[in-house]
C-alpha cells in the first residue's frame, strides 16, 4: 500500500536552539503510514535522528523546545501501553502539547464518526494526529481528511510502522549493518500488523527473514517449507516447516504475540500444544547464533509464545525495544512536525525549510 499524500520536497538542515538537527533527514514527509514506500535510505534517517534522540530522552532535563508550539493529538481506538505512552513522552520531551483522545472517553461512545471526530480536531488547529485504530487503513482514511500530520500507531491487521522502526533500532544498535543477518519471526503472521511491516522492515535493511508458525496463522496461498517470490511482495521471504528451522543460525529471534482469541476462532488446537510447538524458550534459543538477540514487541504472554526464562534472560531486548520506542516516535514526530513546517488550516501547503 503506498502513501497517497506523501509530500516532496528536500528540507534544508537546521540547528535548532537545543543542538536537534535536520542534517540527513529525509524530503518531509506528511505522514507515516506504513513504511512499504519508505527507502533503507529513508529508514536509516530516521534512525540516524533517533541516536540523538536518544541521547536527549536519557538526560536528566530532557526537555527541549524542538516543537514548542506544536499540538499532537493521541487518538486510540484500541487499548495500548507502550506505544501510546512512548507517543506522548516523545511529544513532550520535544516540548509539543501532547493530548490523549480515548474512543470511550470521546464522543466516539456517544456514536460521532470517525471522520466528524477528525473534522472536530481539525478545526482545533492540531498539528500531528497519532492514531491506533482496529481497522486497517483507517489511519489512511483519517490523513485523506485532515491537514494534520498523520502517524499510524497500528491499523488493524495491516501494519504498525514506529514499533518495526523502533525494532530496527535496537537490532542496529547491536549488530550494525543488517545485510545477510538471519531474523526469525515466530508467531501469528496472518493477523499480525507487527509481523507484516517487521517483514518488510528487515527486507528492506538487507536481512533474511524467515517466518514460523502455525499453518492456520499464514496466508492460505503460502506453503510452508517454501520461498516466496517477488510477485507476493514478500520476495524472499522463507516459510520454515517447523520453529527450530527458523531459529537455527539466527541472530534475531522475535517471538509475537498470539492472541487468545485465535485458539476460539479454531486457529489454535490449544495454548499448550502453541507454547509446546512454536513457544521460545531456552533450548529453542541454543540453536540461534552465540549472542542472538530475543524480540518481543510486546505485551507478552508469558508461557505461551515466550517462556519466563527466556523473556527476562541476557539475550533479551525487549526492555530496550520500549526505551527505544520513546527515541524512535521522537525522531518521527520531529520529522513531521519539524520547525518551519505547518500543516495547519490556512496552511495546507507545508512549508518547510525555515526555522519558525
Ligand atoms: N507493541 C505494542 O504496540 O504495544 P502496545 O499495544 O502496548 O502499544
Amino acid at each position: 500500500m503506498t502513501n497517497p499524500t506523501t509530500a516532496v520536497g528536500n528540507n534544508p538542515a537546521i540547528e535548532t536552539a537545543n543542538g536537534i538537527s535536520d542534517e540527513g533527514l529525509v524530503a518531509p514527509r506528511q505522514h507515516l503510514l506504513d513504511l512499504d514506500d519508505l527507502s533503507a535510505g529513508e529508514i536509516n534517517d530516521l534512525l540516524d535522528s533517533a541516536e540523538g534522540m536518544l541521547e536527549i530522552a536519557g538526560r536528566d532535563n530532557r526537555k527541549t523546545p524542538a516543537l514548542r508550539g506544536k499540538t499532537i493529538i493521541t487518538m486510540f481506538f484500541e487499548n495500548s501501553t507502550r506505544t501510546r505512552v512512548s507517543f506522548e513522552q516523545a511529544g513532550k520531551i520535544l516540548g509539543a502539547d501532547v493530548i490523549n483522545v480515548t474512543a470511550s472517553a470521546s464522543s466516539v461512545s456517544k456514536g460521532e464518526s470517525l471522520l466528524n471526530t477528525v473534522k472536530t480536531l481539525q478545526a482545533m488547529q492540531i498539528d500531528a494526529l497519532v492514531v491506533r485504530h482496529p481497522h486497517s487503513g483507517a489511519s489512511y482514511f483519517i490523513s485523506n481528511h485532515t491537514d494534520a500530520s498523520v502517524v499510524n500507531a497500528g491499523d488493524g491487521t495491516h501494519a504498525h510502522p514506529t514499533q518495526s522502526l523502533l525494532d530496527l533500532f535496537t537490532v542496529r544498535n547491536h549488530i550494525g549493518d543488517m545485510t545477510g543477518k538471519k531474523i526469525a519471526i515466530v508467531g501469528d503472521v496472518l493477523y499480525s500488523r507487527v509481523a507484516r511491516s517487521n517483514i518488510l522492515a528487515f527486507q528492506k535493511m538487507g536481512a533474511e527473514v524467515t517466518v514460523s508458525c502455525p499453518n492456520t496463522l499464514i496466508p492460505d496461498e503460502w506453503n510452508l517449507g517454501s520461498t516466496l517470490g517477488d510477485e507476493t511482495g514478500f520476495g524472499g521471504l522463507k516459510l520454515a516447516r517447523n520453529v527450530d528451522e527458523a531459529v537455527d543460525s539466527a541472530d534475531v529471534v522475535m517471538a509475537l504475540r498470539i492472541q487468545q482469541e485465535r485458539q476460539d476462532a479454531g486457529h489454535l488446537p490449544s495454548l499448550r500444544e502453541y507454547s509446546d510447538r512454536w513457544g521460545i524458550n531456552a533450548q529453542r534459543m541454543a540453536l540461534a547464533n552465540d549472542g542472538a538477540l530475543l524480540m518481543h514487541p510486546g505485551p507478552m504472554n508469558e508461557g505461551v509464545e515466550i517462556s519466563s526464562e527466556v523473556a527476562h534472560g541476557a539475550q533479551s531486548v525487549v526492555e530496550e525495544q520500549v526505551r527505544n520506542g520513546v527515541a524512535v516516535r521522537m525522531a518521527v514526530l520531529y520529522t513531521l512536525c519539524a520547525p518551519g513546517k505547518s500543516t495547519r488550516i490556512g496552511n495546507s501547503e507545508s512549508t518547510s525549510g525555515d526555522e519558525a
